[in-house]
């Protein structure tokens, strides 16, 4: 029987990576976002997947619109193997700079967006889970929200808030036989960073570090960490946080 994920924020950057990469691996992926060019791109371009493939207008931080876009996934499949919360927003800025918007944003789609996702999600993971299917969650945490760095309190705070329901969730739901684990990326070129990076940006972006490889990561790098939590050889692996960040924050690398 063929697998199926569901992932949010899967019009661009990780989200689109791992749609890739377990559409590649033989999953039936549905693709939820709230940018609906990014949809309809992704669309074309991965017509090569047939119907495996399917996309569903989603807003994390709306509630009608998560209810809405998992009760069709319902009725549709029945069932859902995967769930991958890749919807995310970043706002920098220093506790005076950043506006009560930006925070509330922050956490109404980091954190409340993804525990939605979830929450949805679970009576048809649960399903899986009960038949001896595949039934994993992967969230999007961050390096950050481990090691923390200026001028992104906000930021920091919602992905520790991710690893926090990653922890609990685990154990809540390994009686159903729902595995959930999260990874934590360092900086991964995508949209989201990009305009950052650019030399000359004016921007108060900075990396977590230097990485040891001495290159950021790409979306495939973090695709292949997810593709392996929810695959069978995780069966074992439930309420971790895998940081994908060739060692950045492993060691203090003093001035020199
Ligand atoms: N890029 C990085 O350096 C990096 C590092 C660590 C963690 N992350 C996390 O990885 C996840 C994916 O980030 P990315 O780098 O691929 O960014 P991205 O901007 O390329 O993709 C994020 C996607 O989320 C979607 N999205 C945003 N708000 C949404 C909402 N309310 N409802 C539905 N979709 C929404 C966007 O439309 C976009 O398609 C985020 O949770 C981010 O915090 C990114």
């Amino acid at each position: 029987m063929t697998k199926i994920a569901a992932i949010t924020g899967a019009a661009s950057g990780i989200g689109r990576g791992t749609a890739k990469r377990l559409l590649d691996e033989g999953w039936s992926v549905v693709v939820l976002d709230r940018d609906r060019e990014g949809l309809e791109t992704l669309c074309k371009d991965f017509t090569v997947y047939g119907d495996r493939l399917a996309a569903l207008d989603c807003d994390v931080s709306s509630v009608e619109s998560v209810v809405g876009a998992f009760q069709l996934l319902g009725r549709r499949f029945g069932r859902l193997n995967g769930l991958v919360c890749s919807a995310g927003v970043l706002r920098i800025g220093a506790l005076e700079a950043m506006s009560v918007e930006d925070f509330d944003q922050l956490f109404a789609v980091n954190v409340r967006g993804l525990w939605l996702s979830a929450r949805e999600a679970m009576p048809l993971l649960k399903l899986a889970g009960a038949e001896g299917e595949l039934a994993r969650i992967v969230f999007l945490a961050s390096i950050s929200g481990i090691r923390h760095k200026i001028d992104s309190d906000a930021y920091a705070a919602t992905k520790s808030a991710v690893i926090a329901l990653t922890k609990v969730m685990a154990v809540e739901c390994a009686p159903y036989r729902v595995l959930v684990n999260a990874v934590a990326p360092a900086t991964v070129d995508t949209p989201m960073v990009r305009p950052h990076l650019k030399p000359g940006s004016n921007t108060r972006y900075r990396t977590s570090g230097a990485s040891p490889l001495g290159r950021i990561a790409q979306p495939e790098d973090v695709a292949a960490v997810i593709a392996f939590l929810m695959s069978e050889n995780a069966g074992y692996v439930s309420g971790t946080v895998i940081p994908v960040d060739a060692g950045t924050v492993a060691a203090y690398v003093p001035p020199s």
